[in-house]
Formats: structure tokens, sequence, C-alpha cells
């Protein structure tokens, strides 16, 4: 079986990796004497491809990525880089176009919400491979996500991803819901758990590795605050989605929220290229502490600040990862993040209305802080007050890339064999 695996920016890098070394496991499970022979073999071998858009090309935005989460280098780079939505769709879908009719895959995996996983989406459900029009299975991992708010390009494009996919891997309950609502058969669907939280738990230990505390001449231990202050060493904010950052009034909005908490504790802030270039562009370096080389205090040679909101570049998933499980609070806008803090029980305040994700509401540690100010205060204060403690959500167990795995195997199995019974 050829399958195509898509990923475009820096929230599929860790979707992917674990459906890749799942891939890795099963083919190394099958008999050398049966690997790729015909007939049988060739269908047992997984042939994997990862295809590697460009959406995201920075270092630290996408290579950084590879290395940390030992994924080998893209099978097909896209490079289609920035641009808006149309364009970036655009061209996506037409180098990818170019893929399909040359590969001739069985089976294309997208995974996420992004721009790239509607385009390879929308290509993969019209191409046409064969004189009969054969196309290859679509599957869509992290399907069923609703935050049903139309204006976030991202609901967008998982409506459109759901509605053309064969297979639809969901994540929480509350995807299994969200689909029978919009009228997807159920054999479609498959509830197998969260590959993001695959990869967090698989590189967990070795985040412990990274030198990223010591470099910002920070402690690592949990709890362990400026003395006198009562609260830990620093929080961890991440912000980048354009509502919250491309206008001036809502940026600001923001940021006079974390004001408080900025005064008695260091808030960490690796920010997005987005985001960096908004705050130059609206003039708000002011609420800003920011490091030379925006890499922070111990490379400007003086003394870690024990308090302001210090600005550094995007971070590496190890570092990251770190940081996150060392923090006395998260702050952030991501999706991504609210389910990784609630699998290492840490307290996460999500500066946004809603959440597609309502799992790590109900059965994790986040708390939505809206946008404004007051709200925002609340919301720290009361997490803040919070206890930590991990309960982590059903299937979030470090398997879902393998039952993923398993399902498009049999997907792929039933479908030769209609085709076969037919050309019979
Ligand atoms: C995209 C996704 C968003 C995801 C986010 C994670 C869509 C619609 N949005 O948003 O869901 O949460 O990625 O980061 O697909 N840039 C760089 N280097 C890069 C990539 C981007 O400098 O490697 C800059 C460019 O100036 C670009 C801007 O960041 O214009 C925004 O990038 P873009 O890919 O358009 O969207 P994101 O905001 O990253």
């Amino acid at each position: 079986m050829k399958m195509l695996i898509v990923a475009g920016a820096r929230p599929n890098f860790m979707k992917v990796a674990p459906i890749l070394s799942a891939i890795k496991a099963h083919n190394s499970g099958i008999p050398k004497a049966s690997r790729g022979s015909e007939p049988d073999g060739s269908r047992n071998t997984v042939h994997a491809m990862l295809v590697h858009t460009g959406q995201h090309y920075s270092e630290l935005m996408s290579d950084a990525f590879f290395d940390d989460l030992q994924l080998s280098k893209p099978d097909v780079s896209l490079g289609v880089g920035s641009g808006t939505h149309a364009v970036q769709t655009a061209e996506v879908m037409k180098r990818f176009e170019e893929v399909l009719l040359r590969e001739h895959p069985d089976v294309v995996v997208v995974v996420g919400d992004v721009n790239s996983t509607l385009a390879c989406a929308l290509v993969t459900a019209k191409i046409s491979l064969s004189a009969q029009g054969d196309r290859p299975l679509l599957a869509h991992v992290e399907a069923g996500l609703r935050s049903f708010d139309r204006t976030m390009p991202e609901e967008v494009n998982r409506i459109l991803t759901d509605q053309l996919s064969d297979l639809l891997f969901v994540t929480e309950e509350s995807g299994v819901l969200n689909l029978r609502r919009e009228g997807i058969p159920n054999e479609k669907v498959h509830f197998v758990g969260n590959t993001m939280i695959d990869s967090l738990l698989a590189f967990k230990e070795r985040a412990e590795s990274s030198t990223i505390l010591s470099d910002l001449g920070l402690p690592n231990a949990n709890g362990a605050g400026p003395s006198g202050t009562g609260i830990a060493s620093y929080a961890v904010l991440t912000l980048h989605r354009p509502a919250n950052v491309d206008h001036q009034v809502a940026f600001k909005e923001i940021l006079e929220g974390l004001g408080e908490l900025a005064q008695k504790c260091l808030v960490l802030f690796p920010a997005h290229p987005r985001t960096q270039k908004r705050i130059c562009e609206l003039g708000l370096e002011h609420y800003f502490v920011r490091g030379r080389d925006g890499i922070g205090a111990k490379h400007r040679g003086g003394e870690t600040p024990r308090s302001g909101i210090l600005l550094l570049e995007p971070l590496r998933y190890l570092d990251f990862l770190c940081l996150m499980k060392n923090a006395r609070l998260v702050l952030t806008d991501s999706g991504g993040i609210q389910e990784e803090t609630t699998c290492l029980g840490i307290p996460c305040v999500t500066v946004r209305e809603n959440t597609e994700r309502p799992v790590t509401l109900t059965s994790g540690t986040n708390f939505l802080g809206g946008v404004n100010r007051d709200g925002i205060r609340r919301a720290i204060g009361k997490q803040l007050g919070r206890q930590s403690a991990i309960h982590t959500p059903d299937l979030w167990d470090g398997k879902s890339a393998p039952r993923i795995l398993a399902a498009i195997c049999r997907e792929h199995e039933k479908r030769n064999l209609i085709c076969s019974s037919a050309c019979n």
C-alpha cells in the first residue's frame, strides 16, 4: 500500500511523526519473505512518503521540528511558502496534484486544520487516477473538532476537510457527536485518540535533556518561585491567532490583561513570526522585555528578569516541552497547547472565547479566559489557585497512530476486495 502523508505547518509535524513510526514498526513486523511480494505482500507493506507543503519553512518553524521529532527529510517538498489564504491554498493544490498524478498513492493522510490540510484534501477528493476514476482513500487525522466560529480559517478548513474524507480519525468524544450532527456516516468515523499526545508521551522524558531552562537562567523545579512572591518562577505565553494579534486594540487588550501577572512573575513569550511582525508594526514593543537576539536573559549578559513579558524566538519542540512541563501556568491561543497542558497537568488559560477541544475544559486543566482584560485577569487568578492534577482524556494513551494505521489497512483491504470482485 502506498501512502502519502501530508505535513505543512508547525503543528502538523508532531501529528505525523507517530504515524510514520507506526508504519516503520508495522513494516518491520512483516516477515522479510513476504515484504513487497505480489499479490499479498505488497498490500501488507506500507510504503509511506512524507510530503512537506512548505507552508512553514523557517528553520525554527520547520527544520528544528524534524530534528527533535527524529523525522527523516520529506520525500517531497512543495515549497509553497507564505501568502494570502487563497494564494497559499491554490499553490498547495497545484503542486500537490502533480505529486498525486506522478505517485498514484492508495491513501492520502492529512492532519489538523491548516490551509495545507484542506488544499490536499480537495485535490485528493477530486483526482482521477484511472479510466474508472479511481482516487486514493482520504484519511483526516484530528477530524470532528468544532469551535462553531466560522470567522476562524481553521474552522472552515476542518468542516470542509471532514466532508471530503473517507476515514475520519477523531481525538475526543465531542468530535464523534459533531460529525454525526453533520451527517457523516458512523462507519467512516473512528475514535482513536490523539497523535499529538503520542508524540508528547514519546518525547516527554527526552525534553528533560533540553538546556532551555539554564539558558534562560531559570530553576527547573516546578513551584520554585522567586522568594517572597509566593508564586512559581515563570509562566509561558503563546499568541498567534490573527484575531488576537493582527489588530492593535485586540492585542493591547490581551497584554493589559496579562499586566498584573507580569508584575509578579516572568512570562516567557516565544513569539510566532506573525506575532513578532505585528508587535513592531503596531508599536507595542514597550509591553515586552526583549533578550538580545531574542534569546533571553543569559545571552544579554545580565540578570534574569524576575518579572515582565520576555520575548523569545519561536522554540524547538523539546525546548518548548521542557518549558511547559516546568511552568506554573500556560497562556495560549493555540489548539494543540490546550491538549498538551491537559496531559502534563499544567494549568492553562486559553486566550479565546471558544475552543474546539472541549475535553480540555471538562477533563483537563484548561480554562477559557476570553479576550478582554478583566476576563483574562480573572482566569489567571483562578488558574493560579488551581491544584495541578492530571485526568488524561480517553484514548490519549500514546497508541493512537497504530490504531489509525490498522483502520487504514482494513479499509484499504476492503476496497481491494470490492475492486477485485468487481473485476472478476
Ligand atoms: C498557521 C495555521 C494555524 C496554525 C499555525 C501554527 C492556517 C490557516 N493557519 O497559521 O492554524 O495554528 O499555522 O503556527 O493554516 N512565517 C514565517 N516563517 C514560517 C511561516 C510563517 O516567517 O515558517 C510568517 C510569514 O510572514 C507568514 C506568517 O508567519 O505570513 C503567517 O504564516 P501562515 O502560514 O500564513 O499562518 P500561521 O499564522 O502560521
